[in-house]
């Protein structure tokens, strides 16, 4: 067994599962770019770590991640490639081995993008899934204005991209963005029980497996990753965010007349 914990997110190897847990609960499980660091910093160890051969991303039980703080957004933007945002979506987006994920309650942003490149999802019956990108004057990232269209159809995805609107868990299964609903009790268990499923069987079979089964997307993934961080780094500096995060630190409404 071996532990270790950072700030705000903590990871945990055991029985071949490394645990990824987001865990500030005070701002929602908002992440810094500090956390994006250990994040990225955590799947390079259990990517290069011969003992792990399975991981878990989870949250709390009443919510997975508020997505990006906007505070520390505002403050140091995300502007060159090896920003740690950028480290961490290349991490988990070519991450190698299985990545289960356990979801409850809002799910916004990167919490929902994340999951495009996760293997399992499990949710809560209380989970919400978001990307109001466009509401806060900005574009997708983490390849999801691919990866949503791919997944959920073009129309489907145009609503949950230009709306914004949150979806719940039984749009999100039948979307195909999640394997299965459970109470928000029993999800992180579930996670843990498939996690360790994966962790029993041949490494080298699950990673061939799941390299076979991404062929002919990867380079399509990180190029739109790097596609959607220029937009998304220019476009912060411009009038519509500004506004939209300055009203949400006002707490609110953004009024976007003019831009
Ligand atoms: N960045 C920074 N702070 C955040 C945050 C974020 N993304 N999300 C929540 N917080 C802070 C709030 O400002 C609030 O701070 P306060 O206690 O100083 O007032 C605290 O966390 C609690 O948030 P609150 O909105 O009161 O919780 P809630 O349970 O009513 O709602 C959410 C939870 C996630 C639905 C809501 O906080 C939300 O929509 N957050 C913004 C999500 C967002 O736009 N993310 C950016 C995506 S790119």
């Amino acid at each position: 067994m071996n532990a270790s914990t950072l700030p705000d997110i903590s990871t945990h190897v055991e029985a071949g599962v490394m645990t990824l847990t987001i865990n500030r609960l005070a701002r929602k499980n908002s992440i810094t770019a500090a956390m994006y660091a250990a994040m990225a910093d955590a799947l390079e160890s259990a990517k290069n770590d011969a003992a792990v051969r399975a991981l878990v991303i989870q949250g709390h039980e009443t919510i997975f991640s508020a997505g990006n703080d906007i505070g520390d957004f505002l403050m140091q933007p995300p502007s060159k490639p090896d920003a740690p945002v950028f480290r961490f979506l290349y991490g988990i987006s070519s991450f190698p081995k299985p990545i289960v994920a356990a979801v409850c309650g809002p799910a916004v942003g990167i919490g929902t993008t994340m999951l495009l490149h996760c293997d399992l999802v499990y949710a809560g019956d209380n989970a919400a899934f978001s990307m109001p990108f466009v509401n806060l004057g900005l574009c997708p990232e983490a390849a999801s204005s691919l990866l949503t269209s791919r997944l959920m159809g073009y129309h489907r995805a145009a609503e949950a991209l230009l709306l914004g609107e949150p979806f719940m868990a039984e749009a999100a299964l039948e979307m195909g963005l999640i394997n299965r609903i459970v109470p928000p009790a029993e999800v992180n268990a579930l996670a843990q029980q498939q996690a360790l499923k994966l962790a029993a069987k041949p490494l080298s079979a699950l990673m061939e497996t799941k390299r076979l089964m991404k062929k002919g997307h990867a380079a399509s993934i990180a190029e739109r990753i790097g596609e959607e961080a220029a937009s998304f780094g220019r476009m912060l500096g411009e009038p519509a965010a500004r506004e939209a995060f300055t009203a949400f630190m006002e707490k609110r409404k953004p009024d976007f007349s003019g831009v």
